[in-house]
């Protein structure tokens, strides 16, 4: 299994681009299963996540092809309605070929996903948004059984605003006889980026980036071209690092407002940020300042954020309060960043960080995907050397992670 070791106390300088949304590719990507005919999709990172996306659309019949950042996909050959076990527990995400097999097939079988490291992760919101479409919902044998001849437009209310379930309905509600309202869904970029992708195929989509929206359902759609928007949370992630390593770094390729709340964080600490169209410039300061943050539904503070912010409050002077109130069991990192001398304290879902003068390098290992980012992170600027195990959780959602950070001075390599 991989390994990352850096060699702590490099101040990061000179630019990045950033890539593809991994949460913006995923259910775009399944929604070419809405249609025949190839959907062309550029910008997409070259990520686990999207191998396994490819790997289940294959599996269900589509036909795809990939060429570095370009995927094609047609749905044309679509003729198995199951997700099975094994893949669908390897990125639970897979719950987003429900909407579009229900909506197209009139049926789906998919493994129930089970929990993963940050919470039980239910997907019952999903599900009573498809019967509330007309759908009938059966559980048996760890899988969720969907059927439904045509699905019919109807009011659906999100008691928690869910970002897969406000994207799993959507998709279902296209084709769709009649109208759909989601009342209470996420406003997350990612689901306004696949309402501009479903709309380019021929739906009609209003309200997405809103709490309230409305599509009303068509016979069929057809085969687009997209573009996936930049990922804000990898965004988020070296703007951070610029921070914490008191560096000067030309973020490039992003979408500024996208970050609003993490750069409002940053500046609290005492960093100096520019935005341009699309480029942030982050300077780090000297000191880094403690600041309190409480991770919310966008626009708020990520929860996709929190660990990495950690990591940066882990060296900051002072005491801040970080509040995760979207997962359950997000604070899987802080054991971690303790083995790096962080001084954490976690009560409920709540965790006391009392800022160090310096962490030191040790081994470590990465549990879910952006708790290894913040172990990237600290051991940025941890003495000697850190060593990050099971980097397969990075490799899920960070495209090159270690060869755009060693293009920014870090000492970083990846070892088999
Ligand atoms: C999406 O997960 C993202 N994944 C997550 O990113 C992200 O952390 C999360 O949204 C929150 O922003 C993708 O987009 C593929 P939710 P999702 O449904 O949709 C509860 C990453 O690192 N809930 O918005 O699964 C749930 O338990 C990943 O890229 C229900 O109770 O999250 C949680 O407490 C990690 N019932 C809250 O809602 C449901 O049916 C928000 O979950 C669905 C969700």
């Amino acid at each position: 299994m991989d390994k990352i070791v850096i060699e702590g106390g490099q101040r990061l300088e000179g630019e990045v681009a950033i890539s593809g949304a991994k949460n913006a590719a995923l259910p775009i990507l399944m929604a070419a299963l809405l249609t025949d005919g190839w959907c062309k999709f550029s910008n997409v990172p070259d990520l686990r996540d999207i191998r396994s996306t490819i790997e289940i659309l294959e599996y269900l019949g589509a036909r795809v092809e990939k060429q570095d950042h370009l995927v094609r996909v047609d749905g044309s050959g679509l003729r198995r309605d199951e997700a099975p076990y094994d893949i669908v527990r390897k990125m639970r995400a897979s719950v987003l070929v429900l909407g579009p097999l229900v909506a197209r097939l009139g049926r789906a079988r998919v493994s129930l996903p089970g929990g993963c490291a940050i919470g039980a992760r239910p997907i019952n919101l999903h599900l009573q948004g498809l019967a509330r479409l007309g759908a009938e919902i059966n559980l048996s044998h760890g899988y969720v059984e969907a059927s439904c001849n045509r699905l019919r437009g109807a009011e659906i209310y999100f008691d928690v605003a869910t970002v897969t379930g406000t994207e799993n309905l959507m998709m279902a509600a296209t084709l769709a006889k009649g109208k759909t309202v989601l009342r209470n869904a996420a406003r997350e970029p990612e689901v306004v980026a696949l309402a501009d992708a479903l709309n380019s195929m021929g739906a009609r989509i209003s309200g997405a980036g809103t709490a309230e929206v409305v599509v009303n359902g068509v016979e069929d759609l057809s085969p687009a071209e997209i573009e996936i928007i930049p990922d804000r949370i990898e965004t988020g992630t070296f703007m951070t690092a610029a921070v914490i390593t008191g560096g000067d770094v030309l973020i490039r390729r992003c979408i500024p407002r996208h970050v609003e709340a993490i750069a409002e964080k940053l500046r609290l600490a005492g960093a100096t940020i520019e935005t341009g169209k699309d480029n942030i410039h982050v300077k780090g300061s000297q000191a880094i300042e403690s600041v309190d943050v409480k991770t919310l539904p966008y626009p708020g503070f990520p929860t996709d954020m929190q660990a990495q912010f950690m990591a940066l409050m882990a060296v900051a002077k002072g005491h801040s309060l970080i509040t995760e109130t979207i997962f359950e069991n997000r604070f899987i990192h802080v054991s971690e960043l303790r083995r790096l001398g962080a001084d954490i304290t976690v009560s409920g879902n709540t965790a006391l960080v009392r800022g160090v003068e310096r962490l030191s390098g040790a081994p470590v290992m990465a549990t879910d995907l952006r708790a290894s980012a913040s172990l990237v992170l600290a051991g940025l600027v941890a003495e000697g050397t850190t060593v990050i195990n099971r980097v397969y959780h990075l490799d899920r959602g960070y495209e090159s992670l270690e060869s755009k950070f060693a293009d920014l001075g870090a000492a970083i390599k990846r070892v088999a």
